[in-house]
């Protein structure tokens, strides 16, 4: 059965306390921090000292996706400020492998993603140095945006390649999840479902979170 990551992205920044813990219910495995930095992505949201203040407030794990050039020169910040996974991309950095390896060694997931124009290649050496991936469905920096369907094609392959292998990888996906849509994301094989506009969007999260359970559930 697959898990809901609300992104606090689409949340309401001036109460982001009571935000978080309208969805700490059943069903959702993590709390997705989107950072972004103005240079990988065109927007700019939040750093570790709001992560850090998050962690203290909620006991669901932080599932914590920077989107920023150069990812090791922060991925310190963010480990100390209480990620449960740090997630960085693929096109940002030249030494994935170190980052992934650095991050584990911290006791921390390590986490890899790829934006939908990204090839599956790009990870293929990197097979058994994470324990998540991520495939963007959308194109990082906002929330809100509608699914770019061939990014899914990816997840088919990532769950043929992890049963394949008996590899232990989380397959998650992040952009364009609604309730009409999720069971094409859970049907490819996703197993971590981020969902910003349609959690926080919502009059009624809780209930919003029930709709996309029952609607993924395959
Ligand atoms: C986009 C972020 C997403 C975003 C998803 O760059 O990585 O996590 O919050 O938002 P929705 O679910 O609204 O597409
Ligand atoms: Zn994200």
């Amino acid at each position: 059965m697959f898990k809901i990551a609300p992104s606090i992205l689409s949340a309401d920044f001036t109460r982001l306390e009571q935000e978080i813990k309208k969805v700490e219910v059943e069903g959702v495995g993590y709390i997705h921090v989107d950072v972004m930095d103005g240079h990988f992505v065109p927007n700019i949201t939040i750093g570790a000292p709001v992560v850090k203040s998050i962690k203290k407030k909620t006991k669901l794990p932080l599932d914590v996706h920077i989107m920023v050039e150069d990812p090791e020169k922060m991925a310190d910040q963010f480990i100390e400020a209480g990620s449960d996974v740090l997630t960085f991309h693929v096109e940002a950095t030249r030494h994935p492998e170190r980052l992934l390896n650095y991050i584990r060694s911290k006791g921390v997931k390590a986490g890899i993603s790829l934006n939908p124009a990204t090839d599956l290649s790009s990870i293929k050496y990197l097979l058994g140095s994470f324990d998540l991936v991520l495939v963007m469905t959308v194109n990082p920096g906002f929330g809100g945006q509608k699914l770019i369907m061939p990014a899914l094609e990816k997840v088919k392959e990532l769950k043929k390649i992890k049963k394949d292998k008996g590899l232990d990888f989380i397959i998650e996906v992040d952009g364009g999840v609604t309730e009409d849509n999720i069971d094409l994301y859970t049907k490819a094989g996703a197993e971590l479902v981020v969902a910003g506009n349609a959690v926080f969007g919502a009059k009624d999260p809780v209930q919003a979170i029930k709709n996309l359970l029952s609607k993924g559930a395959i």
